[in-house]
Order: structure tokens, then C-alpha cells, then sequence
């Protein structure tokens, strides 16, 4: 009896612990920014309610049965303690059809109006974006990070994107290999990426902030390393951010311009693309503005000059299986490279 308790002292404990940490932080649905993952979080609280009234109605009836007709005569064969039967009473077997039938067609009907605010973006014209001037972004997968295009703005990042707040903004989403999941928790639903095939979805965000986004299909053994981050602005930061993302780099000095040279004259350029130079490799992530963003290579590590040595001198030893090859850089090279990759704001 002791060990039972433990036992399921143990469970509930673990079981919880799990729970609320999966509700700690930015990535919960339970805190959503958009206006359709409001939608789907009011509904997931609608038919949690009624679950919970209906749990408790027949938990409690339940328990009552159990205590009240529990069996406390000793022979077995008297019957004094059964309670009245009521197998083939008409208004019983109406009500416990009727009631549980009446209670999903509700849930029913909530859903599929639910469903429609998440699939049709707004069309009432109050968020002032036309066809024209409508922000557009292109995902797509890779094993194992994201790029972001803005077809519209010519502008190509990876890991991370900004958007304005308060407006629609268009996703279509693409694989580059294998199937991947684009998901934002705080942003509602989940879109499937998949090779060969575009998927759609729409998000408006209310709240400016920086959320965390995740690949949500298994994809391979960094799957789990396949993190971005959405930045929502408010529109003179976004602004700010286009403008500098259209900008072409600097000239650079001394040891950048060492690095540089590395870049172009070696095999960087082969898989990654810095605008305004020659390297225009489509394999791995745009380079143009790296040092703009707070992370690098699906999140793996904060992007710090630290963090890119680790990365430089053996990228399989930061994140196995990357196709980033360890490239057998001297130390002097790889504190060249870093200055170069610095000055890309
Ligand atoms: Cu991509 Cu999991």
C-alpha cells in the first residue's frame, strides 16, 4: 500500500512537472499573438470546459454508485443490495443519447466556424494590405534549417524573420529535402513542409515580441536543432529592419578583408551566398547580413564570434550530421573569417 503511493505520488509528480514546464516560456499555445491562434486557444478552452463538466458529472455519480451499492451483505446470493434496475427505461436511455449527442454536435459546430477564421484570411479590407503591397514570405526547409524570401522586398535571411505587427502576412512554405512541419506555438496551427509540393498558411500577429518557432516533424537527427525565431515588429522597426536587409555589405579593412578573401577565393562560396560579392552558393544559408541575426544553423548556438569559432573549426562536433563540412581552417584563418563574418550587420 506504502509503495502504492509512492508509486502514484511519483507519477502525478513527474507527469505535472512535464506539463507545467511545457507551459513555461515563449513557446506555449496557451499564450497566442495571432489572431487565429486566439481562435484555436479559445476553442481548445471551450472543449476543455465542457470535458471537465462532464468528467465531473460522471466521476461523481460514479463515486456515488460505488459507495452507495457497494456489496456489504456476507451471502453472496442475497440481493438486498442491488438497486433498482433501470435497463430499457425510455427517458434514461433518452437522455444519456441525447445529452452526449447534443454536447458534440455544439463542439461541432464551434469547430468548423473555428476553422474558417484559421483558413480564410481576413477580407474586410481593416488591415489595409492589397494584393500589391500584400507581404508575402517564402519558407523553406532544409535539414536542418529555415530560410525566409520576401519574393516582393528581394530580400533572402535564414534562422530568423521579421514581420510587421497588425498585418496579414502570406506564407507559402516549401521543402528543400525531406518533409519538415512549420510551427510557431504562440502563432496557432502547424503548416506540413513538403517536397515537391507548396503549402499555404496566414498569420496576423497582435503583440510585437520575439517568438520561438520550431520544426515539428521529425526530420532526421537534428531535427530537434531545427529552431527559428519570428520577430514581430512594430512597423517603423520592420522598416528599418527591410532597409538594412536590402543594404549591400560594407568594404571591409585588415583582417576582414583577409577573411573575405577566404570566403571567395575558397570553397564558402561554393554553398552560401553574400550580395554585392561573388559568392552566390544556393546550398546552405544567405550570408549577407549573418551578423544581424541572434543565431545561426537552425539555433543550435546563439550568434556570437565564440560560438562561430566553434562552429568554423568542426561544425560536426557542434551539430552531427550537418552537411557543413569541417573545412581544415588554421586558427589565424578562422579568426580572419569571424572578423569578415562580423562586419555582414
Ligand atoms: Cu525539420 Cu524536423
Amino acid at each position: 500500500m506504502k509503495n502504492f503511493r509512492v508509486m502514484t505520488g511519483l507519477f502525478f509528480g513527474v507527469t505535472f512537472s512535464f506539463l507545467l514546464s511545457g507551459c513555461e516560456g515563449a513557446s506555449s499555445t496557451m499564450l497566442p499573438v495571432t489572431t487565429s491562434g486566439v481562435v484555436i486557444s479559445n476553442l481548445m478552452w471551450i472543449v476543455f470546459g465542457v470535458a471537465a463538466v462532464v468528467f465531473v458529472v460522471v466521476e461523481t455519480l460514479l463515486v456515488i454508485s460505488i459507495l452507495k451499492f457497494r456489496h456489504k451483505q456476507k451471502d453472496p446470493l442475497q440481493k438486498a443490495d442491488l438497486p433498482e434496475q433501470v435497463e430499457g427505461n425510455q427517458f434514461f436511455e433518452t437522455l444519456w443519447t441525447m445529452a452526449p449527442a447534443i454536447v458534440l454536435a455544439i463542439i461541432f459546430a464551434l469547430t468548423v466556424v473555428a476553422l474558417q477564421t484559421v483558413i480564410n484570411p481576413p477580407q474586410d479590407g481593416s488591415t489595409a494590405i492589397t494584393n500589391a503591397n500584400m507581404l508575402n514570405i517564402r519558407v523553406t526547409g532544409h535539414q536542418w534549417w529555415w530560410q525566409f524570401d520576401y519574393p516582393n522586398l528581394k530580400i533572402t535571411t535564414a534562422d530568423e524573420f521579421h514581420i510587421p505587427v497588425n498585418t496579414v502576412v502570406m506564407v507559402s512554405v516549401q521543402s528543400a529535402d525531406v518533409i519538415h512541419s512549420f510551427w510557431v506555438p504562440q502563432f496557432g496551427g502547424k503548416i506540413d513542409v513538403i517536397p515537391g509540393h507548396l503549402n499555404y498558411t496566414w498569420f496576423k500577429a497582435t503583440k510585437t515580441g520575439v517568438y520561438n518557432g520550431q520544426c515539428s516533424e521529425y526530420c532526421g537527427e537534428e531535427h530537434a536543432e531545427m529552431k527559428f525565431l519570428v520577430m514581430v515588429d512594430t512597423p517603423e522597426d520592420y522598416q528599418t529592419w527591410v532597409k538594412s536587409q536590402q543594404a549591400l555589405p560594407q568594404d571591409v579593412l585588415g583582417d576582414a578583408a583577409t577573411g573575405k578573401q577566404i570566403v571567395l577565393t575558397g570553397v564558402c562560396s561554393g554553398c552560401h551566398t553574400i550580395r554585392g560579392t561573388s559568392a552566390v552558393g544556393k546550398i546552405g544559408p544567405d550570408l549577407t547580413h549573418l551578423a544581424s541575426r541572434k543565431i545561426f544553423s537552425g539555433g543550435v548556438l546563439e550568434n556570437t564570434p565564440d560560438n562561430l569559432k566553434k562552429w568554423l573549426t568542426d561544425p560536426s562536433a557542434v551539430k552531427p550530421g550537418t552537411i557543413m563540412p569541417k573545412l581544415s581552417l588554421s586558427p589565424d584563418d578562422i579568426t580572419s573569417l569571424i572578423a569578415y563574418l562580423e562586419t555582414l550587420k
